[in-house]
């Protein structure tokens, strides 16, 4: 398995492109399952969790077209068109299911679309136990009928599902796309209260009302969606990627240098720029993007994760590393995932000083980190390491590198383009 190799110290100058979000283009691909038309989605990212997905999706009958080279509306990006002309299999495999959790987003769209789906249930994964019962009950109130057996999640309606009210214990972004999926081909309407509002589920909901979706309340805790009895295919261009863009914003601000982040969408990063403004590190809005200066050592900020708008937890560990190098002691608190301090032990081989109280970390800022071997087990940890080796003295070793690969093009080549020193050395 490939491995990172940084040596810190080098700030970042120069110009780094934002390419299209992950989290978006997942439930994008598979809303293509909802049409018997093509939808073709400009802007995807080059990641393994997208050929995971493609992979998925061709396995229900999906035609799949990839153009490499496309750059649309100044986005680089690949152009992927997708076809379900027919549902050829509507079983979604353990081998594929457990290679990424997202693969439960086919679940609400091959059940509104053929009135069945049997999809293997995801089970934990190293940031917490992620159970998926605000998609099954959302869908059950829809009028699915669903069996857990096997270790599947088996699903099936008579007819057509039934437009309901459904309220979410919680503002899941998977549930919500789920159901937003699934509603757009119901009979009557559907509200979903307490919705998640990230700008990927917006990036959906524009996306699903372009294929002829009718849905209100875009953006708001309460989506309204009058089912249709088909969609269309549709053109759509994914989203700037704001994780993508606040990791390097991040790593402008743990190593200092001046880095224009092309493309990245600042109005949906509010709440990192407000946080590194409270570190002391200066960000501004270009017309391309955003700026960020970082000078001199970081000073400590608290921080507590939160549902959109709030600070996103896929851009805590990073932040995490920032305050080890901070000026002072921050409290960081994690209120989505109970177990996402994975990079907690491995920072510390790094020489910072974190102490873990439950859903908290107290990080008191060291004067510098020193180079490790170090290895994560998700991806946001995994690039919260990348952070701290661009800033540690000496050298590191960031193993495990398919984490990284499952959400970064090629951070290593955006990263050494600013003056980094870093490469990637090949198992
Ligand atoms: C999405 O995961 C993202 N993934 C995650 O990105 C992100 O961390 C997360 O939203 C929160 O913003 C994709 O978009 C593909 P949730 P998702 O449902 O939809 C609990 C990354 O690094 N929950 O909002 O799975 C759950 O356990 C990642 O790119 C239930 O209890 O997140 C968690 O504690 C990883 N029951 C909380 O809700 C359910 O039925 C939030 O999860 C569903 C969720």
């Amino acid at each position: 398995m490939d491995s990172i190799r940084i040596r810190g110290g080098r700030p970042l100058e120069g110009e780094i492109e934002i390419f299209g979000a992950k989290n978006a283009a997942l439930p994008l691909m598979a809303a293509s399952l909802l049409t018997e038309e093509t939808l073709t989605l400009s802007n995807i990212p080059h990641l393994t969790d997208i050929t995971t997905l493609a992979h998925l999706l061709a396995q229900h009958g999906v035609e799949i077209g990839m153009d490499g080279n496309a750059r649309r509306g100044g986005n680089a990006g690949r152009v992927l068109s997708l076809r379900a002309r027919e549902i050829t299999d509507t079983t979604a495999p353990y081998e594929l299911v457990c290679r990424m959790r997202a693969s439960i987003l086919v679940l609400g769209p091959l059940l509104a679309r053929v009135g069945q789906a049997t999809v293997s249930l995801p089970g934990g994964c190293a940031i917490g136990t992620r159970p998926v019962d605000m998609h099954i009950d959302g869908l059950a109130r829809l009028g699915a009928e669903i069996l857990l057996e096997d270790g599947y999640i088996r699903a099936r309606v008579r007819g057509r599902l039934r437009g309901a009210e459904i309220r979410l214990p919680f503002a899941s972004v998977g549930a919500t796309e789920n159901l937003l999926m699934a509603a757009t081909l119901a009979d009557g309407e559907t509200v979903i209260r307490n919705a998640a509002r990230e700008p990927e589920v917006v990036d959906l909901a524009l996306c699903l009302k372009a294929m002829g979706a009718e849905i209100g309340g875009i953006g708001s805790d309460e989506l309204v969606i009058r089912g249709k009895e088909a969609l269309s295919g549709t053109e759509h261009d994914v989203v700037g990627d704001r994780i993508e863009a606040g990791t390097y914003a991040l790593a402008a601000a743990i190593v200092g240098g001046d880095v224009e982040l092309a493309g990245a969408p600042a109005p949906s990063l509010r709440a990192l720029l407000d946080y590194l403004a409270s570190a002391g590190v200066a960000v501004s809005e270009t017309p391309r993007g955003l700026r960020v200066r970082g000078n001199g050592r970081p000073v400590a900020a608290d921080v507590t994760t939160q549902p959109y708008p709030g600070f996103p937890t896929d851009l805590q560990a990073q932040a995490m590393a920032l305050m080890a190098v901070a000026d002072g002691a921050a409290v960081i608190t994690e209120t989505i995932f109970e177990n996402r301090f994975m990079h907690v032990q491995e920072l510390r081989r790094m020489g910072a000083d974190i102490t873990v109280r439950g859903p908290a970390a107290l990080v008191r800022g060291v004067d510098a980190l020193t180079g490790a071997q170090v290895m994560a087990t998700d991806l946001r940890a995994s690039s919260s390491l990348v952070l701290a080796g661009l800033a540690a003295e000496g050298e590191t070793v960031v193993h495990r590198v398919y984490h990284l690969d499952r959400g970064y093009e090629r951070i290593e080549d955006k990263l050494a383009a600013c003056g980094a020193e870093i490469d990637r050395v090949p198992h």
